[in-house]
């Protein structure tokens, strides 16, 4: 790869160990890659947050680099084993919180914006087409890649904070135009609404792996095109995707030779069968991708006139940013269980308190048996809201 006289330096360690530690890794990344240069972005979104998924030796990991490093362009965080306000309600372990807290402190130190969520597009870090980032959340990369018309590989936790610290990335994958190309069409016969799309998006997924769908007779709207984005990026690895009709780079695509696949309503139907391995919730979470605007004012028009009914637990996850727009839609969600910001279903240690979740999320349900030993019912949020009313 080739690297200009400055980059050089810092390779060489001549403007400091931090750098140097982080230009290694995206050196031995695009080598791999086989990408020609570095090139500069706009932003990077770090995950690897969770105290339960990075444990010592991820807070060892970051303590050294906060010691000497710092981001050099705008850094948001996915989301952290536990609200860092309200974990107490989660009962979640003071030995927990701690760590966690000290692993926010050294992202913190490290000048990374520390409001926690999944859907930074929502909450402040929204790119413009064409910008160029280093994002490592799966679910949020393929929702700036194909909905906003961003660019940016898959990356992993570290590949993204090294690029937050340089400021660059290898210019290779998605950062190049033939690889942004459809390579596979994807005829879908769905009804609509956001529970349809997170069970196309676990079809889609299996079936392409890492390729790049374009979908016809869809036409998703933002919240519907997020969990999409998340179930494809969970079912299989897809990084982008486009959508008929839809900007920003699905006008020119050319259809020509790819295979095209279909996705009926059956489809759907054994998806959801497949991912529901549980019966009696003693959770139900919604939020994976951290709630909308929109999708809290829609659950609170379900909930408003009711009254909740069970003692299971209700977790409504959400960003700060989000919950802060509107608070008498929070008000009525909590009557019915906890509005939690900075964490989620699957990072939060909560197989110390459930063994079966109940989720309208595809990608929840591939995450939740292995990384927190639930059995799992999947079921739209209107249904998940009638078992508590
Ligand atoms: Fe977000 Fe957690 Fe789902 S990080 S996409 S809510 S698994």
């Amino acid at each position: 790869m080739f690297l200009t006289r400055d980059e050089e330096a810092v390779l060489k360690g001549e403007k400091g160990l931090g750098v140097q530690r982080a230009m290694e890794l995206l050196v031995a990344i695009g080598t791999v890659y086989e990408a020609e240069r570095l090139i500069p972005i706009s932003s990077a979104h770090l995950s690897g947050v969770s105290y339960k998924t990075i444990g010592e030796g991820g807070v060892d990991f970051l303590t050294n680099i906060a010691s000497d490093s710092k981001v050099v362009v705008k850094t948001t965080l996915n989301p952290a084993g536990m609200d860092l306000v309200r974990w107490g309600e989660m009962k979640i372990s003071k030995r927990f919180a701690e760590r966690q807290l000290e692993i926010i402190d050294c992202y913190s130190r490290l000048g990374v914006e520390t409001n926690c969520t999944c859907t930074p597009y929502l909450a402040g870090n929204l790119p413009r087409k064409g910008d160029t980032v280093a994002w490592a959340e799966s679910s949020a990369l393929s929702y700036i890649n194909s909905i906003v018309g961003a660019r940016t590989n898959r990356e992993g936790g570290p590949g993204a904070l090294a690029a937050s610290i340089l400021g660059k990335t290898p210019a290779y994958g998605l950062h190049l135009d033939e690889n942004r190309k459809p390579t596979v069409v994807i005829d879908a016969e769905i009804d609509g609404g956001l529970f349809d799309h997170t069970l196309l998006g676990q079809v889609v997924g299996k079936k392409v792996a890492n390729a790049v769908p374009y979908f016809r007779n869809i036409r998703p709207n933002p919240d519907e095109a997020k969990t999409l984005a998340a179930a494809m990026a969970a079912s299989g690895s897809v990084a982008m995707f486009h959508v008929e009709g839809m900007k920003p780079e699905a006008n020119d695509a050319d259809l020509k030779g790819l295979e095209r696949i279909g996705v009926e309503r059956r489809d759907l139907i054994d998806a959801r069968e497949t991912l529901s391995t549980g019966r009696e919730p003693d959770l139900i979470a919604v939020g994976c991708p951290h709630l909308s605007e929109a999708e809290i004012r829609d659950l609170a028009s379900i909930l408003k006139c009711k009254s909740k009914k069970t003692d299971i637990d209700v977790w409504f996850c959400t960003s700060k940013a989000t919950r802060k727009r509107c608070p008498k839609e929070i008000d009525v969600l909590e009557r019915f269980g906890k509005v939690l910001c900075d964490t989620c279903m699957v990072v939060a240690p909560i197989e110390d308190h459930y063994s079966c979740s109940a989720t309208n999320s595809a990608k929840a349900c591939n995450y939740l048996p292995t990384l927190c030993s639930q059995k799992v019912v999947c079921a739209s949020a209107a249904d998940l809201m009638k078992m508590v009313t």
